[in-house]
């Protein structure tokens, strides 16, 4: 059984990435994969890059090169629902993609030919990481729901309202999530994701992003990769 941990950016994963210093690394398709045993566990970690298409192609090659059976995608997003600030810690239940419109062939948001536009994030998995969670970040808040995945950096406060009022089960926004769930739906593989609030996806989320993924976000996956493999 071999894990996979996957951020999108190296601040989100430097910490694990330093727990695993002579783990064999394995450059595929121009990603560096670590290869071997983090608390004994199988696991291979990677660095996906930024965006659904890198993330799709990332999530392919842990299944089909590295034998990966479980994927966990750990790192930052911006917070839309009201009462999901910074700081606080967002477990998917589903994701969705805010920018796919392929209507009027499709309803607004269908993956085209799946019929939803939702993917489930796999149950026990993500009670797992909900238990991790909470045991590394015992203070923060944690919420679970709905994650939405789309190719912008959410940066003006009219953006991010509408994207509120179009789907407003919508906790919190970042760019991969939604591409790795529907490869790993496609490939039968468990998914869970659990992203740290870096901003709100405002007119100051440029500013807050930055500093956050300086200063906290690696350290929040580190312990929570940890809670979880540990
Ligand atoms: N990841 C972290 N913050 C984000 C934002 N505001 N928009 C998209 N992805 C993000």
């Amino acid at each position: 059984m071999r894990t996979a941990i996957v951020s999108a950016m190296h601040e989100e994963l430097s910490a694990v990435l330093a727990l695993m210093p002579h783990e064999s690394r394995q450059v595929v398709a121009g990603r560096e994969f670590w290869v071997g045993q983090l608390h004994g566990r199988e696991v291979v970690a990677v660095l996906s890059r930024i965006g659904k298409v890198a993330a799709a192609t990332t999530a392919a090659m842990l299944v089909e090169r590295f034998g990966a059976r479980e994927i966990v995608f750990t790192g930052v997003a911006g917070g839309l629902a009201p009462g999901v600030q910074v700081g606080d810690v967002v477990v998917a239940d589903s994701f969705l993609q805010h920018d796919l419109d392929a209507s009027p062939i499709f309803p607004k948001y269908e993956v085209p030919l799946y019929g939803t536009s939702t993917f489930a994030t796999d149950t026990s998995l993500t009670e797992r990481l909900v238990r991790a969670a909470q045991q590394a970040l015992p203070q923060a808040k944690l919420h679970r729901g709905l994650i939405v995945s789309g190719d912008r950096f959410v940066s003006t406060t009219p953006e991010s309202r509408a994207l509120q009022a179009a789907l407003p089960n919508a906790l919190a926004v970042e760019m991969e999530g939604a591409a790795v769930a529907q490869v790993c739906h496609d490939c039968g593989v468990p998914f869970a994701a659990v992203r740290t609030i870096s901003d709100r996806a405002d007119d100051d989320a440029h500013v807050d992003f930055a500093r956050f993924v300086r200063e906290v976000a690696s350290r929040h996956s580190a312990a929570i990769v940890q809670a979880l493999l540990g």
